[in-house]
């Protein structure tokens, strides 16, 4: 078993941005420059939009948090991402979800410019991606892929099995996995809460990705062995051991499925600094791209 340590890899491709922004300003262009949107104080969400900022400032990027209360009117909110989308200062920008529920989030996504849109949410982006004409791509399936290919492994013609149908994770992921090239040319099966035999489906897979949010759900009875697992789930889970009392929990029973598997992402260290490293390389696509 191997595991797939995306805190490592992830640290390679961020030496590999702060370099190419070296050499952007050196060629005269300003650095790259993102935007967060974050509304009200969801824990998870502050948590996720901090790691964003300290990870721009760790390539040499610009970065500028705008943040609104919960009881931001959706007005406002889009007003605010129509002078993010005319700010000639800023190449990319992000809406961290959710939204309170008084607030679109489809009208707030569909408000963004496309060209501006760094976690690839806007329906245009989403469609290029499908076609597979040039687009932002989703942050963390591109952290997927991008982890498949610099572990060099094999996805053609495989049974890649995805538990979970979201638009952020598991459709996007399903999408990259069966177009062509590498890592792609799979054959793609995805299931939901409505599957029926899901259990006899994972075990025919090559390839498992499991993004449903439930804590420990995929089970060593439910793995081939030597099956290839990507953990998603980033789920807090009450904790005595760490200062913040809680701790992350995968939707992987880690423990009794990794000595299966010929490769598996643990978590935290798996995908979730991957997500992060894509957000940075699609500000960088679009900083290059004006
Ligand atoms: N909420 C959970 N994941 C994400 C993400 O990748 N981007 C944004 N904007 N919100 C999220």
């Amino acid at each position: 078993m191997q595991l797939i340590d995306g805190k490592k890899t992830s640290q390679a491709v961020k030496l590999e941005i702060a370099e190419e922004v070296k050499q952007m300003i050196s060629a005269g262009m300003k650095q790259p420059h993102l935007a967060a949107v974050l509304v009200g104080n969801d824990g998870g969400s502050e948590t996720y939009v901090a790691a964003k900022i300290k990870s721009c400032e760790e390539v040499g990027f610009a970065s500028s948090l705008i943040r609104f209360g919960n009881d931001v009117t959706e007005e406002e909110l889009l007003s605010a991402v129509k002078k993010l989308n005319e700010d000639a200062d800023v190449d990319g920008f992000i809406v961290q979800l959710p939204l309170p529920k008084h607030i679109s989030e489809e009208k707030v996504t569909e408000a963004i410019d496309p060209k501006k849109d760094v976690d690839g949410f806007h329906p245009q982006n989403l469609g290029r991606m499908i076609t597979g004409a040039d687009a932002f791509v989703s942050a963390t399936p591109q952290g997927i892929m991008e982890l498949l290919k610099r572990y060099n492994i094999e996805t053609k013609g495989k049974h890649a099995v995805i538990i979970g149908r979201s638009n952020i994770v598991g459709r996007p992921m399903s999408i990259l996995l069966s177009l062509k090239g590498h890592p792609g040319d799979a054959t793609v099966t995805v299931c939901h809460s409505r599957t029926a035999n899901l259990k006899e489906i994972c075990l025919q897979a090559d390839i498992l990705v499991a993004a449903l949010g439930i804590p420990e759900f995929l089970k060593a009875d439910m793995v081939k062995e030597g099956a290839v697992v990507i953990d998603v789930g980033t789920t807090r889970v009450p904790s005595t051991e760490t200062k913040s009392g809680w701790r992350l929990k995968g939707d992987v029973d880690f423990l009794n499925v990794s000595p299966k598997c010929s490769f598996i992402t643990p978590v935290p260290g798996g995908v979730g600094p991957m997500t992060i490293v894509s957000l940075l390389l699609n500000t960088l696509k679009a900083a290059r791209q004006k």
